[in-house]
């Protein structure tokens, strides 16, 4: 089928992106046409990549081919994750000022909504009345998940699960869940040391948005968190992989049980972690974090001044840490193992393994993986050479320590946490 997967913006937006896996694992063409406020979340190019098709937010855009209308004409189903209240207001009136509502206009295919906003969003009269018009017009509208939403408040208005998704969309197109259902849960091995839990594990590292065209970011390629991944999985884990800026072809390698969040920012990361952490069992922050992101993204693409060029940075939140605190205060899932990574470099005064003794105390995770990245070893290699360290007795004790490929490495960062869980 011909789908076009319409975002529109909201912080659940990077969510989109595993229906559109699934989507595009089940054999479907998809076309994604987000919101402009959705590119604030996730970017055209990570749109692009992810379903190898144009990613267009205007109307004006292509207008030589009719894009706005052709989008629609041809699509067979039309999927809206996450439907924000805005956008169900913007379609309930017939608005047409962005390509996704032109499209909408145009489409004579079923229309499945995800909304995803605050409760008192959602339970606002005018949003109940655009729904009650949108489903009489014959939309699917799917009742949002209750839970913890962005920031303090809970209740009704979670985006549903990707998978929950998919299956209101295919069964509206009048499909059923298709082959890919099963290979997604295959491969998993049910005696495993970790069958029964849930591991998240953020790798890749954060872009931070300076302009439209350009971004902050490190060299971090994700092989590392994409092998814990696969690790996990095979020990039997149900896992989520958050990558942030993973290369398509490390993805591609992923055991098919695998749940792929993607993810730029380090707000994003963020988010992502956040909303995994009462329900997984074990996290596993491997991602490199920027600590800092321009002030503002330049709306507008920067030009040379030739005056040099000043850029005020604020500190990112310190993810790691927030999820100690999260478990501290008892809002994760109980009996959480969170496990860190430090790369770092050293001197002859301090050497590399002090700076990462130290951090492992200073940030309160359970397990603190090291590795010596002097001289840019481990960044995009395949091999990698780890220490394992917990604390103990207000000191850093090293428990294991392992060199290899990065997969060999991820084994015994595995057997490490099943360890630190039998302790
Ligand atoms: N980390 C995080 N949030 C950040 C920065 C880092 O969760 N904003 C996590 C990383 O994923 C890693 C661990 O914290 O698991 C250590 O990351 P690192 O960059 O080495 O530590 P920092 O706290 O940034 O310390 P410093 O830059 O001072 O070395």
């Amino acid at each position: 089928m011909r789908i076009v997967l319409g975002v529109s913006g909201g912080i659940a937006a990077y969510k989109a992106a595993h229906v559109l896996r699934g989507l595009r694992e089940r054999g479907h063409e998809v076309r994604v046409v987000p919101t402009r406020a959705a590119l604030r979340f996730v970017g055209a190019p990570t749109w692009e990549a992810l379903s190898g098709q144009p990613v267009a937010a205007d109307v004006f855009e292509r207008v030589d081919e009719v894009e706005h209308v052709r989008v629609g004409h041809e699509a067979d189903l039309v999927v809206l994750a996450p439907a924000t209240a805005d956008l169900l207001a913007r379609a309930r009136a017939g608005l047409a000022d962005d390509m996704l509502t032109a499209t909408l206009l145009t489409a004579t295919c079923p229309v499945v909504a995800a909304p995803a906003m605050h409760t008192q969003m959602w339970e606002h009269p005018a949003t109940v009345e655009n729904v009650a018009v949108l489903r009489e017009r014959g939309w699917t509208v799917i009742e949002p998940d209750s839970g913890r939403l962005t920031g303090s408040d809970s209740g009704p208005g979670r985006l549903p699960e990707p998978e929950a998704i998919i299956g209101h969309a295919l069964a509206a197109a009048g499909e059923g869940p298709g082959p890919g259902a099963e290979a997604r849960t295959a491969g998993k091995d049910a005696s495993g040391p970790l069958a029964g839990l849930t591991v998240a594990v953020s790798a890749g590292g954060t872009r931070e948005r300076l302009d439209p065209v350009r971004f902050l970011g490190n060299r971090s390629s994700g092989k590392q968190g994409a092998a814990l991944a696969a690790a996990a999985a095979e020990a039997g884990a149900e896992v989520v992989l958050v990558s942030a800026n993973v290369d398509s072809a490390v993805l591609a390698g992923l055991p098919a049980g695998v749940r792929v969040d993607e993810v730029e920012s380090t707000e994003e990361l963020f988010a992502a972690m956040a909303g995994l952490a009462s329900d997984a069992d074990v996290m596993i922050m491997a991602a490199a974090v920027a600590d800092y992101r321009p002030a503002a993204a330049a709306e507008h693409k920067l030009k040379k001044s030739g005056q040099g060029l000043s850029i005020e940075l604020v500190e990112n939140p310190d993810v790691l840490a927030a999820l100690v605190a999260a478990r501290a205060e008892g809002r994760s899932r109980s009996g959480q193992t969170l496990v860190g990574f430090a790369a770092e470099t050293g001197s002859p005064e301090k050497p590399a393994a002090v700076y990462a003794q130290e951090k492992l105390l200073r940030k309160g995770c359970d397990l603190l993986v090291f590795n010596d990245v002097s001289e840019a070893r481990a960044f995009g290699t395949e091999d990698n050479e780890i220490t394992v360290y917990r604390p103990a007795a207000g000191r850093a004790q090293a428990v294991a320590t392992a060199s290899g490929s990065k997969r060999e490495v991820s084994e015994e960062v595995m057997a490490a946490i099943v360890a630190e869980r039998n302790r």
